[in-house]
């Protein structure tokens, strides 16, 4: 038989206090939304409905082309919201899972073994739950004196004896497609929130006498439902350490996994080392054998084998093998560097490509350059790449030899093997193999340092 899925994505999330609909807050660099699709998809629905309402629009681009949405205009509760899939899903034979796009650490393993347990046990309706040593905020499963599952009852309606239970709802279910929606049909607003209650659709199911059942997580934190800030913490925690010990079964080493941030789609080879402090976000990719020192942050960009960054950020760059960079080196977007470059202290490379072998070790800007191969670049050297309007570019060819403190008015082009004199600023294409100085000759005065204060025999006077 057929699985479909809906996820419930229309509330506001008051309790985030944000402008962001609460599905759409991060968690280890995405959505809790899209991390919730990520697992629903390991059951492999043929139908998938998303229920958004607060900021429809903003919710849906997450989700464009990869499920079907419906609209509930007013949230009038969870039960409400499943209602709104009817058009889409009440006519198919099968089963369909439910899920809160708020419970971003639900694994796609769990929701497929809470499939084969409601398929296998012929169940109406089987409802994922946990065991909570702290259960408030969640509702409770309530059994009966032959532990079957009777109804779910909401925290705000808990008796005094229903809220010692520790067994929580965590708002992920599989229902007989079909029964579900004729059940939705029954629920009121006949409770302490006055909401149409997902959940009343269990003791509907019991009490006709059908077949309900649950199905417990091994592992709690997956359970938690993220409807505050303090969850929202927790919620990345969890997730973080379930990345980085991925990232260490599959050899990474690093000094403090509990203070190194990897964000959930950041690919790192063997033997990659990360020392504490360390943040890689978006798609960013590490080669083997490379070093991210302390205080490393790496955005979007992909690493080759034997890296070394010494306490630098790179942002949406492209690093060859055996490149070095840092301390506080600053690699901005656009930026590709060929193996074996060598980018020193207090380097900023922004819109640029340096060819195998090239160095910059200290003090400079490169903007808007093509360097190529086997350049050295001096220490304090600027491409004046921008003059208030546009931005120019510069091309140095293989081998050249940039002195210290040159500067580098763009448009310009320095050839192959050409050097610069230390201290010029050039705003004139050198041809290759030339020798380019853009600096006034020394004027050296004999004698004249002895007239000034400074000097021992002024002081003696
Ligand atoms: C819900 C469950 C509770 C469970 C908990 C697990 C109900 C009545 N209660 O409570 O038993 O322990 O989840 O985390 O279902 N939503 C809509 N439209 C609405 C209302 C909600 O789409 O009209 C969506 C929200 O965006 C959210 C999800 O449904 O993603 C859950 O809603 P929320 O208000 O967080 O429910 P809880 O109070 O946490
Ligand atoms: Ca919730």
């Amino acid at each position: 038989m057929s699985n479909y899925a809906i996820i419930l994505a229309a509330g506001k999330g008051t309790r985030m206090k944000s402008d962001l609909p609460k599905v759409l807050h991060q968690v280890a660099g995405i959505s809790m939304l899209e991390h919730v699709f990520r697992s629903v998809s390991a059951i492999a629905p043929e139908k998938m409905v998303t229920v958004v309402g607060h900021q429809a629009e903003l919710v849906q681009q997450v989700l464009e082309g990869q499920t079907d949405f419906v609209l509930q205009t007013e949230q009038l509760g969870t039960g409400h919201a499943v209602l709104m899939a009817e058009d889409q899903l009440a006519a198919l034979e099968g089963q369909t899972l439910v899920i809160a796009g708020d419970t971003p650490l639900i694994t796609g393993e769990s929701l497929k073994g809470l499939i084969d347990f409601h398929v296998s046990h012929k169940n109406v309706a089987t409802i994922l739950t946990a065991q909570a040593d702290n259960p408030f905020g969640y509702g409770r499963i309530v059994r009966n004196k032959i532990d079957e599952v009777v109804k779910i009852v909401e925290q705000k309606d808990a008796t005094d004896f229903e809220q010692q239970i520790k067994e929580i709802n965590t708002g992920t279910y599989v229902f007989d497609n079909k029964r579900l929606f004729e059940a939705l049909k029954n629920i009121n607003t006949d409770n302490a929130q006055g909401e149409y209650y997902l959940t009343d659709v269990i003791g509907i199911f019991k009490e006709a006498g059908e077949k309900v059942g649950a199905y417990k997580l091994q592992d709690f934190n997956e359970s938690l439902g993220v409807n505050d800030r303090v969850a929202l913490a927790t919620a990345e925690k969890i997730m973080r350490q379930r990345i980085n010990q991925e990232h260490m079964l599959n050899g990474v080493t690093f000094i403090d996994p509990e203070r190194t941030y990897i964000d959930i789609d950041v690919e790192l080879a063997a033997d990659v080392q990360v020392e504490a402090n360390v943040v890689l976000q978006g798609k960013t990719k590490i080669g083997s054998e490379t070093l991210l020192t302390n205080g490393t942050v790496i955005v979007d960009s992909q690493l080759g084998e034997g890296v070394v960054v010494t306490h630098s950020m790179i942002e949406e760059s492209i690093i060859g093998s055996g490149v070095t960079i840092g301390p506080y080196a600053h690699i901005r977007p656009d930026s590709e560097l060929a193996d074996q470059v060598h980018i020193g202290n207090f380097v900023e490379v922004k819109s640029s490509s340096i060819g195998e072998n090239s160095k910059a070790g200290h003090l400079t800007y490169i903007g808007n350059a093509e360097i190529g191969p086997d350049v050295n670049v001096g220490a304090g050297t600027v491409t004046v790449n921008y003059d208030g309007k546009g931005k120019y570019r510069t091309k140095v060819g293989k081998g050249a030899f940039i002195g210290s403190q040159s500067t580098l008015i763009a448009p310009l082009s320095v050839g192959d093997y050409a050097l610069t004199a230390a201290g010029s600023v050039i705003n004139e294409d050198v041809p290759a193999d030339a020798l380019a100085l853009g600096r006034s000759r020394q004027v050296t005065k004999e004698g004249y340092a002895v007239k000034f204060p400074h000097h021992p025999q002024q002081k003696e006077k």
